[in-house]
C-alpha cells in the first residue's frame, strides 16, 4: 500500500467490530513503535496489553466518564469550532465503552527524563515527545491493516500505573483501545488545512 494510502487512513475510531485483531498485526505495528526515533537511542517504550475485562473496568474508573451528554456539556462547548465540538460530543460519552468494548487495549509506557510536574523546558520533555513518535508509527502500522484505534489520556496516571502495576520511574503516555471498525463507526470529518497559511519560510 502506498504511504499515502495509510496516512490517509489512519482515522480515530470509538465504535469496533467484534472482530480479533490476528496477532501478527498487532507485534508488527509494536515493531514499527520501535523503529520510531528516539531523543536517546534508547527507545525505553513498553507495551501493556490489557486483556481482562475486570482490569479494564478498573482503568475506567481512575477518573469520570460521562457516559450522556447533559445541556450543560452541549452548553460549555457552544461557542467551539464546528468540528471540535461534533468531535468532543460523539466523544465524550464513548470513552468508558471503548475502552471496555474495543478487541484491543494497548497501554503504552515509557521512561521520562524529567518527570512532567519538573519540566521546564521542551527539552525535558524529549521523552514524551519520543514515545509519540512510537505511538503514531503503531498506528500507522494497524491503519496498514485497516485496524484502527483511538489515543485516550488518562487523567490519574498514578491510579493506572497502580492498576497495572508500572514501575514507579516510568510514566503512562497513552491508552490505546483499537480494532476493526463498527460499520455504524462515526468518523469526524478531519480539519482541512491550507498548507500556503502554515508555512513560514525563514522567519514568521
Ligand atoms: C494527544 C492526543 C490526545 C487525545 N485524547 C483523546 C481522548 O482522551 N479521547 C478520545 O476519544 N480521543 C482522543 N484523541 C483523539 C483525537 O480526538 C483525534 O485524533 C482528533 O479528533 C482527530 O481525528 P483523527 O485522529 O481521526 O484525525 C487524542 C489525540 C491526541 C493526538
Amino acid at each position: 500500500m502506498e504511504f499515502k494510502q495509510v496516512i490517509d487512513k489512519r482515522r480515530t475510531i470509538r465504535e469496533f467490530s467484534n472482530e480479533i485483531v490476528p496477532n501478527e498485526i498487532i507485534v508488527q505495528s509494536l515493531e514499527a513503535g520501535l523503529k520510531a526515533p528516539s531523543y536517546n537511542h534508547l527507545k525505553q517504550w513498553d507495551f501493556i496489553m490489557v486483556r481482562d475485562s475486570k482490569i479494564r473496568l478498573a482503568l475506567t474508573q481512575t477518573e469520570e466518564m460521562i457516559e450522556e451528554l447533559s445541556s450543560d456539556l452541549l452548553q460549555a462547548f457552544e461557542n467551539h469550532d464546528s468540528l471540535a465540538k461534533a468531535m468532543y460530543l460523539d466523544a465524550i460519552p464513548k470513552q468508558k465503552r471503548m475502552i471496555l468494548t474495543a478487541p484491543e487495549l494497548l497501554v503504552v509506557v515509557y521512561k521520562p527524563k524529567t518527570l512532567v510536574k519538573d519540566s521546564n523546558r521542551i527539552y525535558d520533555l524529549n521523552c514524551l515527545a519520543s514515545v509519540w513518535c512510537c505511538i503514531e508509527n503503531i498506528l500507522l502500522s494497524l491503519a496498514e491493516h485497516d485496524v484502527l484505534g483511538v489515543t485516550f489520556i488518562p487523567k490519574n496516571t498514578d491510579k493506572v500505573k497502580d492498576i497495572l502495576a508500572v514501575p514507579d520511574e516510568l510514566e503512562v503516555a497513552a491508552i490505546i483501545p483499537f480494532g476493526y471498525k463498527a460499520e455504524d463507526s462515526k468518523i469526524i470529518e478531519q480539519k482541512e488545512i491550507d498548507l500556503k497559511t502554515r508555512i513560514h519560510i525563514n522567519v514568521w
